[in-house]
């Protein structure tokens, strides 16, 4: 018998549209699909029905299979000539644990291949409205997990990180959201660096929480956050506010209330701190705001991030001042 083929497919952070093309066509063929607990329901409707599908992921009550069972499931249909897909959230290779697995098929001789998601690292800020990179504010970013943070042997070096990079992404960080914040006020960041923290992103779910380094710990457990969230910290996180634009369909333009109806807009995000009014547009009627430092007579301009280090005096112009 012919061994078939492993797939290991991203299947994205939570939002379906999010699977890749070939993702998609790997689904379809598929005979096995081996699936995680974040994939979205609809994304394994795409597999032919005769398709075996086996939950691999933990669920509370549920019994999780560990990664070497996973591994030799894998194994144990391929060497049966069957196409197997490993459906794993967001990208395979980023905190997935598909590098084990590729290890684990390589040792076995299994063909397999790697069809790259989009990770919750990148697609969730993005929902949220917060570029990790911007021509002002942010010119690196760090993707880590919070899991080790705190641990005697993390392999995470904070302190470096938090001194090095502009923008953090967190990932498996709300539990240990109180020591990441500790460690990084004690390594030099200003207290008043913007964190959003934001939860079930790209999808029905999503929930954004925006505050600092201050103040975001209490904000975080006062809206009762749930995993999965993705942390972001960094001169950036401040952006959802105004760029924050999902769900679709509509263009969200933050409009500053005028003061007598200050505080009395209405909310648009849950657990959201927002006391400016919002008025949602539709794309087209909608005078949207024009990026932020691009409007006549203001040149873009370049300048290190200001809020890596505490104290130190701001090198970048005001962000408000450069509005239209
Ligand atoms: C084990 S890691 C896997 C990451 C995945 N391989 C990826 O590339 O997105 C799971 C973590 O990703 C983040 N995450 C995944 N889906 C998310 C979502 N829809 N919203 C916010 N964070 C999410 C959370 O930090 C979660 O704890």
């Amino acid at each position: 018998m012919r061994t078939g083929t492993v797939a290991l497919v991203g299947a994205g952070p939570g939002d379906p549209g999010l699977l890749t093309l070939r993702g998609r066509r790997r689904l379809r063929q598929a005979d096995v699909v081996v699936y995680d607990r974040l994939v979205d329901p609809r994304l394994l409707a795409l597999a032919p029905r005769r398709a075996l599908r086996l939950f691999a992921g933990k669920a509370t009550g549920v019994h999780a299979l560990d990664q070497d069972e996973i591994n030799a499931l894998l194994i144990a249909h391929a060497r049966r000539g069957r196409r197997v897909v490993r459906l794993k959230g967001g990208d395979p290779f980023v905190f997935g644990r598909g590098g084990e697995e590729a290890e684990a098929l390589a040792a076995a001789g299994i063909p397999f291949e790697v069809v790259p998601g989009v990770s919750a690292a990148i697609a969730v800020p993005a929902y949220a409205g917060i570029p990790l990179t911007h021509r002002r504010l942010s010119s690196s970013f760090a993707v880590v997990t919070g899991h080790e943070c705190g641990k005697d042997a993390s392999r995470v070096d904070w302190a470096r990180l938090g001194e090095a990079v502009d923008t953090l992404v967190v990932l498996m960080g709300l539990a240990g959201l109180p020591r990441i914040v500790h460690t990084l006020l004690a390594s030099g960041r200003r207290p008043d660096t913007p964190v959003a923290v934001v939860r079930g992103g790209t999808t029905a779910l999503q929930q954004i929480v925006t505050g600092t380094l201050r103040d975001i710990v209490v904000k975080a457990r006062e809206a009762r956050l749930e995993p999965p969230a993705t942390i972001v910290i960094g001169d950036v996180a401040s952006l959802s506010a105004e760029l924050a634009w999902f769900p679709p369909g509509l263009a969200a333009v933050r409009a500053p209330a005028p003061p007598a109806q200050a505080g009395s807009g209405g909310r648009y995000r849950k657990g959201g701190e927002t006391s400016e009014a919002l008025t949602l547009l539709s794309t087209r009627g909608g005078r949207g705001r024009r990026p932020i430092g691009r409007g006549p007579g203001r040149p873009a301009r370049c300048a290190p991030s200001p809020s890596r280090r505490r104290g130190r005096p701001s090198e970048a112009p005001d962000r408000r001042s450069a509005r239209p």
